[in-house]
């Protein structure tokens, strides 16, 4: 009985099996299951046990699931080999003849809560966690976790968790009844304990695959789908998830793990679950630079100075006191000062209003804020952040006081959006000390970080502004210098081709939903209705001198901004909007659109779906490949990063470099040279890495 991935202890009629990986937090690939397979075989013929624990080695994790890595390369029919072996191997180790326990020392995710159901008795940690994450990765729980969940936990519960992959605390899934107990102190020695009860006292086996579904109400299921609607919107994996747990329901069980493996197996194979694995994986190396060693020296930062206390630097002030970084926000007036504590305030009340929150936790992060009209408050910070007005002269001014005031080794950081950080670090003698941190707004909410390294900031100090940014709960992703750095100059691409679309036959409202419908959150032009026009407009109005002839008499924008139409905040732009900020399609602005096509002489014309795709979405992944090959993003994981955290780019597409991948480069390239003869070079040339791709007949994925 010799295994590598379990190990298995015997002693006075128990057998502990161990998984035993815990390098990789015990998840299952087809080694472990096959040991797996292997002990269960031996466990049923050694008379010698009468009771089996099972459990997890290591501190961490109980099983994390399936071997994520290990399934990514998988073709559809070794995906159902996969599914297939797993469901087999729970089903024997439920086929026992002997009572199994589930000691459950940490993460029980996906595979391993799988596994935990597939014993008689579950006992877990304080710590443990429960879940059934597989709907993140596109894919449904595929070793019966549709089929057992929803008899130890109910339909409803089931639904909840499997649709929305979020794991449970221990307590938590004591009360939904996936636990038995919850045990304090050493979790071995109390499953030995309640192994041994079993023993004394003859405890019957329970098996969970002999329990019944119950539904409580018939519609449930279309209940639950339509009460998601919003959430699951254009995910294909929550409603395969309802259809496999309503199998659970109208089906026997052999029946019903046949039915979670024949959607499993669909799924696994899908785009979506590739994208999402892909996330997955990207999400976690993003913050691994390449060419830096993994033991990258970075300095402490015990404190932080911010500095304007406008909506970008309360917001950015209070990521820190969440993280119970102590900050002094410093402004020019008492005045600003008040009203930029007044919104943080509002912004926490709003929060505990919500029950997210206590009152007393909001009490510390206030209390961590500190307003400050005085630079010499900085003097000890171990980081400051910039957040005044984009004008580079005013940063210089800032930075230059900043040189002087702060101790050596203080990293001095610009929330700019697109200014260039060389000429900010050069007015300081430490320009290695010098970065931008680009939050994006609002900061306390939105996931990403551009942190961007100017041409002389030191290793040191980019590394240290990648782990803060952990820290404070974002995703940190590292980038170059160049105008807008890698979202905004992306966007700056879908900006002008939208914009182009209108004067040549769109309206707002059909390249909005357009770009709804292909995931994102909002259209381009809700967007810029919620941001402010105003923002847009005083931006194009800084660059006039260098825009195109066309992009020049492209003035739509500045029409309605002349009628003081800035959006939503106006109750106008270029949709109108009510009390609720609802907005509706206002054919004041279809009058004037039409006019402006008139006035430059367009004859518009019908502009369909797919190219307002094509112009929005593939001119985003030409500047992409661009991007790549200036070097501005080390990787294409970089830019899918910024564009699914700073963007709202559906995440089950991968981001923009992946969805790439999966049209196919030579699809992206023909449109180009299409809308380089249609709308012209200048704005439409193919990038030289991507026709190099295309020549070689790879992604940018591809290895
Ligand atoms: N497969 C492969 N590797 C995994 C893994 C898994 N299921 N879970 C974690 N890892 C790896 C991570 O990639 C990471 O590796 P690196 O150090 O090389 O980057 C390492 O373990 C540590 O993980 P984290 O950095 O994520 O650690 P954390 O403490 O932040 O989070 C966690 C721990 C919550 C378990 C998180 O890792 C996680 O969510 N894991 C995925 C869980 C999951 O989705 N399981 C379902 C798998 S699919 C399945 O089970 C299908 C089925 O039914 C057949």
């Amino acid at each position: 009985m010799s295994y590598t991935y379990v190990l298995l202890e015997k002693e006075e009629g128990i057998g502990v099996l161990t998984i035993n990986r815990p390098e990789a937090l015990n998840a299952l690939d087809v080694n472990v299951l096959e040991d797996l397979r292997r002990a269960i075989g031996d466990i049923a013929g050694d008379d010698a046990i009468q009771v089996l624990i099972i459990t997890g080695a290591g501190e961490k994790s109980f099983v994390a699931g399936a071997d994520i890595k290990f399934m990514q390369p998988l073709t559809p029919v070794e995906g159902r080999a996969f599914g297939m072996v797993g469901q087999r191997v729970f089903r024997e180790l439920e086929k026992l003849e002997k009572p199994v326990i589930a000691a459950v020392n940490g993460f029980c995710l996906g595979g391993g809560c799988e596994l935990a159901m597939a014993a008689d008795i579950r006992l877990a940690s304080e710590k443990a966690k429960f879940g059934q994450p597989e709907v993140g990765l596109g894919i449904t729980p595929g070793h019966g976790g549709t089929q057992r969940l929803p008899r130890v936990a109910g339909v409803e519960a089931a639904l909840e968790m499997i649709t929305s992959g979020d794991p449970v605390s221990a307590a938590k899934a004591k009360e939904m009844g996936i636990i038995d107990e919850i045990t304090e102190g050493d979790l071995k020695k109390a499953a030995i304990a309640y192994a041994k009860r079993v023993i004394d006292e003859q405890l019957p086996l329970r098996r969970v695959s002999q329990l019944e579904a119950k539904l409580d109400t018939p519609t449930v299921f279309e209940d639950f789908a339509k009460r998601n609607a919003r959430k699951f919107r254009g995910f294909l994996a929550p409603y395969k998830c309802i259809e496999a747990v309503k199998a659970a329901t109208e089906l026997s069980f052999p029946e019903g793990m046949k039915r979670e493996r024949e959607i499993f197996v669909e799924l696994q194979a899908s785009d979506q679950s590739k994208a999402l694995r892909h996330v997955f994986f990207a999400e976690r190396e993003v913050v691994r630079i390449p060419g830096l060693p993994e033991d990258q020296p970075t300095r402490d930062i015990k404190s932080v100075g911010i500095i304007g206390a406008g909506t970008m630097g309360g917001g950015i002030a209070m990521c820190f006191a969440n993280a119970g970084i102590p900050v002094y926000l410093l402004d020019v007036s008492q005045e600003f000062l008040d009203k930029g504590m007044a919104t943080i305030k509002k912004n926490y009340a709003n929060t505990v209003s919500k029950g997210r929150l206590t009152q007393e936790e909001m009490g510390k992060r206030m209390s961590l804020i500190k307003p400050t009209l005085s630079y010499d408050d900085l003097k000890d910070v171990d980081l400051v952040i910039e957040a005044v007005f984009e004008d580079m002269n005013i940063k210089k001014e800032v930075f230059k006081k900043l040189d002087t005031v702060c101790k050596p080794g203080a990293i001095l950081a610009s929330n700019t959006s697109y200014l260039n950080i060389n000429e900010i670090a050069s007015v300081t003698k430490r320009p290695e000390d010098v970065m931008g941190m680009h939050f994006f707004s609002p900061a306390n909410v939105m996931r990403l970080l551009e942190n961007v390294r100017g041409e002389k900031t030191s290793p040191e100090v980019y590394a240290t502004a990648m782990k803060i940014g952990r820290k404070i709960g974002k995703i940190p992703v590292l980038v170059g210098v160049c105008d807008g750095f890698v979202g905004n100059r992306m966007l700056a691409q879908r900006t002008r081709e939208c914009a182009f679309m209108l004067e040549e036959g769109a309206l707002p409202w059909q390249i909005d939903k357009v770009i709804y419908d292909f995931g994102f959150p909002m259209g381009p032009f809700a967007m810029a209705d919620l941001a402010g026009l105003d923002v847009g407009w005083r931006n194009r109005k800084a660059k006039f001198d260098q825009l195109t002839e066309r992009e020049k008499r492209c003035n739509i924008l500045d029409k309605i901004c002349e009628m003081g139409r800035f959006g939503q905040k106006t109750g106008a732009g270029y949709y109108k909007y009510d009390e609720k900020r609802n907005p509706t399609p206002d054919p004041l602005i279809e009058e004037l659109i039409i006019n402006h096509s008139k006035e430059v002489g367009i004859e518009r014309r019908e502009i369909g779906d797919q190219e307002i795709i094509e112009r929005a979405i593939y001119s985003m992944i030409n500047e992409g490949a661009k991007i790549l090959e200036e070097g501005i993003a080390a990787r294409p994981l970089d830019i899918d990063i910024v564009w699914i955290y700073g963007y709202g780019f559906p995440r089950y597409r991968g981001g923009p470099m992946f969805y790439a991948d999966l049209v196919g480069l030579n699809k992206i390239y023909e449109a180009i040279l299409k809308y380089r003869e249609a709308v012209g070079p200048e704005y439409w040339t193919p990038s030289p890495l991507l026709e190099k791709l295309v020549k070689e007949g790879k992604g940018f994925y591809s290895k």
